[in-house]
């Protein structure tokens, strides 16, 4: 109808201003100018975080955006690591250095069997070694499982805010469409998810799933909150009704403090004794929270119709195991205690931080804003008035107090939550966090002209 009004050469001078806009924002997504740049810069970064807004080691701001154990914690692996590493060397001796041969795809049996005690202790619930498959790290889980499991023309269901890298990955599938749905305070809203997949279900003819939903049901980042059981099994009937399958992102599952018991994860749900049962949950877990992210260690937990395709698919197989050497290490480190003990003392020591930071919390926070106070996990979800903006607050923030924390739209995909930011309680210690958080509810104060 609006093109009607145009006529045919005005037409094309429009399309071609958008074809160039679009082709502007498609290089500047892909980070690349349209003038090839000739060279590589090598910036000698030390971490992940190193030359950017986000430095954590900065000592001229506190940083408290970063979901990652801080140095207190990591440089106790130095000495864990060293005896599980000689351990491993002796067995190897002895072993014809299998360890450094390609590995069986899902993983060398001592070190899956290992998860799956440490797992069952952990969640009190049993978790099954066969169901285990050794991933680099539930980032690397949830690019296999796209890759290999989810019609490439198919949907992502996420949460209206959701882990704002998990975000970054679906879009590099450019041909899947991201679909958000309501978050409820007892998890993702089910009728709302319903409607969508009554609305976009369709038959997969290349994929064993047209569909997926990308969840974090318990200590969900970036709001803390944990799905209710209601909420838990109507997913299962939902996944089953739609066959789609459920990616559970359970990072910080085995992270809950105080009073609060572990929760049953969604996979266990998915009981196989139903008569119904297909087999629609992943379990999709990391090292990278209890131990350290730089060890690139974590699993999946999958039911038997995406095991077979799985072990077949020529990542894992190509590679012999997406992690041999560090598996052999990480069966050590099980087998001898020194990974229960240590992920036992990490977990006391975000507990600590947790508890003292929602304590501030409940008695600075002006009335105008809420938390959501979290039974585990590393995240603190603060909601300033609807007519506040979270990335404004971060500029005075980190001019007048040198604070730094993660505005809330950086985690929907369509740009809302503005008035709300993220805060985590995984790198600093627990004095640095609580007076941290007591400049943040004095700076809200200001900013809110209370
Ligand atoms: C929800 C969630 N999933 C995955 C990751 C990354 O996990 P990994 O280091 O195992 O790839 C993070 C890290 O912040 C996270 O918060």
């Amino acid at each position: 109808m609006i093109t009607n009004k145009f006529s045919a050469i005005q037409r094309r001078v429009l399309s071609t201003t958008f074809i160039c806009r679009v082709n502007k924002q498609f290089f500047k997504s892909i980070n690349m100018d349209q003038n090839y740049p000739k060279k590589n810069e090598d910036r000698m970064l030390k971490h992940l975080f190193d030359g950017s807004d986000w430095n954590v080691y900065d000592k001229n701001i506190t940083n408290l955006g970063v979901g990652a154990p801080g140095p207190d914690i990591l440089v106790k692996c130095c000495d864990i690591f060293e005896k599980a590493t000689s351990h491993r060397m002796k067995l190897e001796t002895t072993n014809q250095g299998m360890l450094f041969q390609y590995g069986p795809t899902v993983g060398v049996i001592e070190v899956r069997s290992g998860i799956a005690k440490f797992l069952t202790d952990a969640y009190k619930s049993e978790v099954k070694s066969e169901d285990i498959i050794v991933t680099t790290g539930a980032t690397q889980g949830l690019h296999i499982i796209l890759s290999t499991l989810i019609d490439l023309n198919g949907y992502i269901f996420v949460d209206e805010v959701t882990y704002m890298i998990a975000l970054d990955v679906f879009r590099q599938f450019s041909t899947l469409k991201i679909v958000p749905v309501k978050l409820n305070s007892d998890g993702v809203g089910i009728k709302a998810l319903r409607a969508f997949l009554e609305q976009k279900q369709f038959k997969s003819e290349t994929k064993s799933f047209w569909g997926l939903y990308y969840a974090i049901p318990t200590y969900h980042n970036p709001t803390g909150i944990t799905f209710s059981k209601d909420v838990l099994k109507n997913l299962i009937t939902l996944a089953r009704e739609f066959d789609i399958l459920i990616a559970c992102d359970d990072v910080y599952n085995t992270l809950y403090y105080g009073e609060n018991v572990a929760q049953k994860r969604l996979y266990a749900y998915d009981d196989p004794n139903d008569d119904d049962f297909k087999g629609n949950v992943i379990s999709n877990g990391s090292f990278s929270k209890i131990i350290g992210p730089g060890l690139r260690f974590g699993w999946l937990e999958v039911p038997p119709r995406c095991k077979s395709i799985l072990e077949t698919c020529g990542l894992l197989n190509s590679g012999g195991c997406l992690n041999n050497y560090t598996s052999g290490i990480m069966a050590s480190l099980l087998d001898l205690g020194l990974g229960q003990a240590h992920a036992k003392m990490v977990k006391e020591l975000y507990e600590e931080r947790m508890l003292a930071t929602c304590d501030i919390l409940r008695n600075n926070l002006p009335k105008s804003c809420q938390f959501i106070e979290p039974q585990g996990g590393y995240f603190v979800w603060i909601q300033m008035p609807e007519d506040t903006d979270a990335n404004a607050f971060l500029q005075i923030c980190i001019k007048r107090h040198k604070l730094f924390f993660i505005p809330g739209n950086r985690f929907s995909l369509d740009n809302n939550f503005k008035n709300c930011f993220r805060i985590s309680i995984a790198f600093h210690q627990k004095e640095v966090i609580q007076s941290s958080v007591r400049r943040i509810c004095n700076a809200l104060k200001e900013y809110l002209n209370l």
